[in-house]
């Protein structure tokens, strides 16, 4: 089992070029089984959870090449519609497949999916879509049964703005004829992303990035070459970092404006960040200061994905902070452990108080889900001695020899097999 062992207290300095985006990959993946014909994806990021779709669409009867960094899906001959457990139980984006599914097919059979524990994380968003769209839909022995000979468009009001339910319905209707409206529709990013690569393939989708999202539905797709956007998760995990750390980073290839409401907050804690067309500087004498409030919001506000990172910063920073989790119900699994490098945090439902100490020490820390992981690494980066992150299979997920990247800034921190 691998581990991560750091020697914290090293600056950072140099450039990195940020990876695509393991959430606009994900549903894009999903998307490429609504058409017959070749798809390349270019700057295919190897994450645990992009290499698990991938099984997942060769388990429906896809081909998929990898070519340089260019990802080749052929689904002509898909030929399956159906997820089993041992598959969908690998990555919480399998539910993606649904929606595909239904537009390929007119049918779909998935098992639960899996993903990071943060959360009951229900579904009910997306079946409730479906069920206005015509589909009959069925939950029996852990599968999920759709059946959508009767799909039609419609209009849809979401009851929250779900990322993955916004995706799924977007896919679930490009091909089904008339107009489908999704209101209240998630704004993030990836969701434009989405809108983006559909409509390369020929489909006919609009809106997306505000919270109105109208659909005319297409006949067929067509094949297409794309390049989904950068990760804005990980580019705001190093800015926090070097925030922690000290030092001068250019981070390449994230629209500033993705990371907006990050910069606010590093703002506060006396960091100089900078931008100029796809690249972020940050320069930061390590002392950081405390931001005060942070709330985690849908898209445009704090991403929940960046909170677990946000309470390594505010262990450090003179002052105290508080941090509220509004997105996910159980998403403060890191507090222990920070704890047990001698942070002083205090937690309540879902806000937690942060009063920042002096140092942290290194110890044995373990990880329970991605970005909570992330975070204990950011924390030993700056701790004095040595710490020992397990759990490494969660960041895995979403960053790509994340070892490789932050010593390449003059970390020290390297994988260690058990
Ligand atoms: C996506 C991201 C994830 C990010 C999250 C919020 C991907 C692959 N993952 O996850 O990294 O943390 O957005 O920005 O893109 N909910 C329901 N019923 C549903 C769906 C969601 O109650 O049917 C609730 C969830 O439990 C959660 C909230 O809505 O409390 C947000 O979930 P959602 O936006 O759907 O997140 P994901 O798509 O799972």
């Amino acid at each position: 089992m691998s581990k991560l062992l750091l020697h914290g207290g090293k600056r950072l300095n140099g450039e990195i070029e940020i990876s695509a985006a393991k959430n606009s990959y994900l549903p894009i993946l999903a998307a490429s089984v609504l058409c017959e014909e070749k798809i390349i994806l270019h700057n295919y990021p190897c994450y645990t959870d992009t290499e698990n779709m991938c099984e997942i669409l060769k388990s429906l009867g896809a081909k998929i090449e990898k070519n340089n960094d260019n990802l080749v899906i052929d689904a002509s001959s898909l030929s399956e519609y159906s997820i089993e457990s041992a598959l969908a139980g690998q990555v919480r984006s399998s539910i993606f497949m649904l929606g595909a599914l239904l537009g390929r097919f007119k049918k779909a059979k998935v098992a639960y999916p899996g993903g990071c524990e943060i959360g009951a994380r229900p579904i009910d968003i997306h079946l409730s879509g479906f069920r206005r769209l015509g589909v009959k839909v069925e939950e029996k022995h852990g599968f999920i049964l759709c059946d959508a000979k009767n799909m039609t468009s419609a209009s849809l009001l979401l009851e929250f703005p779900s990322v993955g339910a916004t995706e799924s319905l977007m896919m679930a209707s490009v091909l089904t004829s008339g107009q489908t409206k999704i209101l209240n529709a998630a704004q993030e990013p990836e969701i434009v992303d989405l809108q983006n690569f559909l409509n390369k393939m020929g489909a006919d989708v609009r809106g997306a990035g505000t919270s109105e999202i109208v659909i005319n539905g297409v006949k067929k797709l067509h094949g297409c070459e794309f390049s989904p956007i950068k990760d804005r998760i990980i580019a705001g995990t190093y800015l926090i970092a070097t925030a922690m750390c000290g030092g001068d980073v250019l981070i390449k290839g994230v629209n500033f404006h993705y990371l907006q409401a990050i910069v606010d907050k590093l703002d506060k804690t006396a960091c100089l960040i900078s931008h100029k067309n796809d690249k972020i500087r940050v320069i930061s004498d390590g002392k950081p200061k405390a931001f005060g409030k942070i709330e985690t919001a849908v898209y445009p506000g704090v991403p929940t994905d960046l909170q677990a990172q946000l309470m390594a910063l505010a262990t450090i920073c003179e002052g105290s902070s508080m941090i509220v989790e509004n997105v996910f119900e159980s998403r403060f699994k890191h507090v222990p452990e920070l704890i047990k490098m001698g942070a002083d945090i205090h937690v309540k439902d879902r806000v937690s108080v942060v009063h920042g100490v002096k140092h942290l020490y290194g110890a044995p820390v373990t990880g329970l889900e991605l970005r909570g992981t992330a975070s204990l690494v950011l924390a030993g980066l700056v701790a004095e001695g040595y710490t020992i992150v397990s759990g490494v299979k969660h960041i895995d997920r979403g960053y790509h020899r994340i070892e490789e990247e932050l010593s390449g800034l003059g970390a020290d921190i390297r994988r260690i097999e058990d």
